[in-house]
């Protein structure tokens, strides 16, 4: 699995200045165009969320407080990245099961998508996920 984590530019002073701005903008750091915003919060440590692939979705993820580990299953192999620093950002892309799991208190999960919500979009079922791996839904199209 190539590496899917991005370093958020960030602008600013150590903690004991005024603080710091961090931003990413769509096509320049991430491949894609953004259309929709979203966020989980006020999530019990221990909970896992997610546990679904998307069909043609494309999304990056960041954490600008606490500690979230996002697990990667593209169907060959399993990757997993700690969300611990606003500058870090993950990208989710099409094809890619994942599963975030709260680590700390109070950690916020924002995510910004290439596409409006489409439940149809969704695959929530993982036998059904491989079966779009082995018949290469995803393969001619990076
Ligand atoms: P889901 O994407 O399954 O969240 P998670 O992977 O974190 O568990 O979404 C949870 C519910 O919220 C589901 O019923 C769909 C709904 N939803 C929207 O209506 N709009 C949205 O933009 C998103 C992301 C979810």
């Amino acid at each position: 699995m190539k590496d899917l984590l991005l370093k958020i530019k960030t602008i600013g002073q150590d903690p004991t200045g005024s603080g710091y701005l961090s931003f990413f903008e769509a096509y320049k750091d991430v491949p894609f165009g953004i259309k929709r915003i979203y966020y989980i919060y006020h999530v019990p440590v221990g909970t896992k969320r997610g546990m679904h692939a998307h069909k043609t979705l494309q999304q990056v993820l960041w954490c600008p407080y606490g500690e979230i580990e996002v697990v990667l299953d593209n169907g060959k192999e399993k990757k997993s990245y700690l969300l611990d620093s606003p500058e870090k950002a993950l990208l989710v892309l099409k094809g890619v099961w994942h599963d975030m799991y709260w680590k700390k208190e109070g950690s916020v999960l924002c995510v910004a998508a290439s596409d409006y919500y489409d439940e149809n979009d969704y695959i929530r079922d993982y036998d059904e996920f491989l079966k779009y791996i082995k018949e290469g839904f995803w393969n001619n199209e990076d």
